[in-house]
């Protein structure tokens, strides 16, 4: 599969708000994308959107193979997963909470074993597979959030802020976490994150998202080192308030 994601002059408008306005993107394999910008520039919506979620008043989503598109089906949809801030686990082990994506999808139980037991590894938290969920600290509440996120093998994956109010060590695990997905599975990560040495650790692509508008789009390197818009560096130098 060589699932590529394009956006195309979305909007979208709350309450007579309009919080996204004519953003357009394409995201492609094997890469990751940071969506950077104050709070409330629309990072959160566009990641929705994008993921199928909500639709948009106006533009498209258009998720392709190659240069077929795909329809919006059950299975498509399969291949999309986003991980919120602070996903919600539920009141049960870490096994399980990992194991609800591939439970609602009725997989066999001994498939669902390995995948759950794969993806808990992978997140570090195998040892910790029986414990209560809601006993673990926030840095491995995030990392099971990811992990079950990962155990359904998604194309790709989402992440809204995904190390918002996380100690450093718990950031530096988590964004080894992304770096190893990137790397051993080649999916498409999008993430929204303001944490700019986040972006400049992670980053291939960093989108700029101001007001609801794509401001800039360029990578990693030319975003801090070469921005072409003034408000981008404004913006990287911390002068605007968020
Ligand atoms: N479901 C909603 N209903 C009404 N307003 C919303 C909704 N979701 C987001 N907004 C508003 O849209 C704007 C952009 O929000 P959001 O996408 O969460 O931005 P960010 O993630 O960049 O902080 C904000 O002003 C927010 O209050
Ligand atoms: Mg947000």
């Amino acid at each position: 599969m060589d699932l590529n994601l394009s956006i195309s002059n979305i909007s979208k408008t709350y309450n007579s708000k309009k919080v996204l306005n004519n953003c357009s993107f394409v995201f492609e394999k094997g890469n990751i994308y940071c969506i950077v910008g104050p709070n409330g520039s629309g990072k959160s919506t566009l990641l929705r959107i994008s993921a199928l979620l909500e639709e948009a008043d106006d533009g498209k989503v258009a998720y392709k193979n190659g240069d077929n598109l795909l329809d919006d089906s059950t299975d498509l949809r399969r291949k999309i997963t986003l991980v919120f801030p602070r996903g919600g686990l539920f009141n049960t082990t870490v096994f399980k909470n990992c194991a609800y994506g591939l439970n609602l999808r009725r997989k066999a139980q001994g498939y669902i074993k390995e995948k759950v037991e794969e993806a808990l590894r992978e997140v570090g938290l195998a040892h910790k597979m029986e414990q209560n969920a809601l006993t673990l600290s926030s840095g491995e509440a995030q990392r099971l959030a990811l992990a079950r996120a990962i155990a359904l093998e998604p194309d790709i994956l989402f992440l809204d802020e995904p190390t918002a109010s996380l100690d450093p060590a718990s950031v530096i695990i988590i964004e080894k976490i992304i770096n190893m997905l990137k790397k051993k599975r080649h999916i498409i990560i999008i993430m929204a994150t303001h944490n700019m040495f986040q972006v400049q650790r992670l980053a291939n692509e960093v989108i700029f998202l101001y007001n609801g508008e794509v401001v800039e789009t360029a990578n990693v390197k030319d975003f801090f080192e070469n921005p072409k818009d003034e408000r981008t560096l404004r913006f990287i130098n911390g002068e605007m308030i968020y």
